[in-house]
């Protein structure tokens, strides 16, 4: 995974709230033709199965790879687009998803954002429990359109959308930053770190982080700073697909320590 991240161009906030649908028009990468909105997808539904029963939150339905797609066993060349991160639902964001559908007051009437929403499946349990603004952050354009699909899958109103990338902006008025297994690359996590803390101090937006136990945020210095909330055993499935890994927590930021009376579930 540590191939996926490329330099990226650090954008201002509040310019940045387009919809998918405007932006899946843009050409996705140099040397590859334009792929219009319809064309992804008709790619998507194609090319994944409706799947996500088999995952901690059975309730959210998700346009998943499934052993039944094409490209479970084609030759990954053929593959159009970047590397689909879109079509996994990965531990980290199962846990945290679970962790927010199991107490739904930490979203009720806030504003939430969800970077690298992937598939979109912890938005939509932001959006499930009540939150009043949920944005969905994600640095591929294919995967704003494979949310958007999966949004519609489970009878929801569409989010706000950002394919740019937010970390190092200027922080915005978030009640609640979701990371679902976003720590997987070192220079990534510490740039990361360094932005979270910001939304912290500037802002007093909450952290939450869902992760499985990944070498790359074990060994991270955020490490050290994260009291856990939750922890959950994965199902057989996701841990055939996720070698090695039995298990996926969730984890609250607070560098200054200050956790007392913050009222999370789970926190101690
Ligand atoms: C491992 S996946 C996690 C997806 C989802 N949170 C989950 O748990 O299923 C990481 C996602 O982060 C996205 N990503 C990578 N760098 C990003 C950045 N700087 N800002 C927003 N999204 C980013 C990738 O495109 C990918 O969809």
């Amino acid at each position: 995974m540590s191939g996926l991240l490329k330099s990226q161009r650090s954008t201002g906030y509040s310019k940045i709230f387009f919809s998918a649908f405007q932006q899946t028009n843009k050409p996705k990468c140099l040397g590859k033709r334009r792929q219009s909105e319809e064309y992804i997808r008709r790619f998507i539904s194609e090319n994944t199965e409706i799947a996500g029963e088999q995952s901690l939150t059975p309730e959210i339905k998700l346009r998943l790879f499934t052993p039944s797609c094409r490209f479970w066993r084609e030759r990954p060349e053929l593959w159009p687009f970047d590397d689909p991160y879109w079509a996994i639902y990965w531990p980290g964001g199962q846990a945290l998803s679970r962790y927010l559908l199991d107490n739904p007051g930490l979203c009720r009437g806030m504003t939430v954002l969800d970077l690298g929403s992937g598939c979109g499946a912890s938005a939509i349990a932001a959006k499930l429990c009540g939150a009043s603004h949920v944005i969905a952050n994600d640095t591929d354009t294919v995967a704003a359109v494979a949310m958007h699909m999966n949004y519609e899958l489970n009878g929801l109103e569409l989010p706000l959308c950002v394919t740019d990338n937010l970390i190092g902006s200027e922080p915005e008025d978030l009640d609640l930053i979701l990371l679902g297994d976003m720590f997987y690359d070192e220079a990534f996590a510490t740039s990361l770190h360094s932005w979270l803390d910001r939304c912290i101090k500037t802002r007093g937006t909450r952290v939450l982080i869902g992760d499985p136990g990944r070498a790359q945020f074990e060994e991270h210095s955020i490490r050290g700073l994260l009291h856990q909330l939750a922890q959950f055993k994965l199902p057989e499935s996701v841990k055939e697909e996720n070698y090695g890994l039995t298990c996926s927590s969730v984890w609250y930021y607070h560098p200054q320590g200050r956790i007392k009376g913050d009222g999370l579930p789970g926190l101690k």
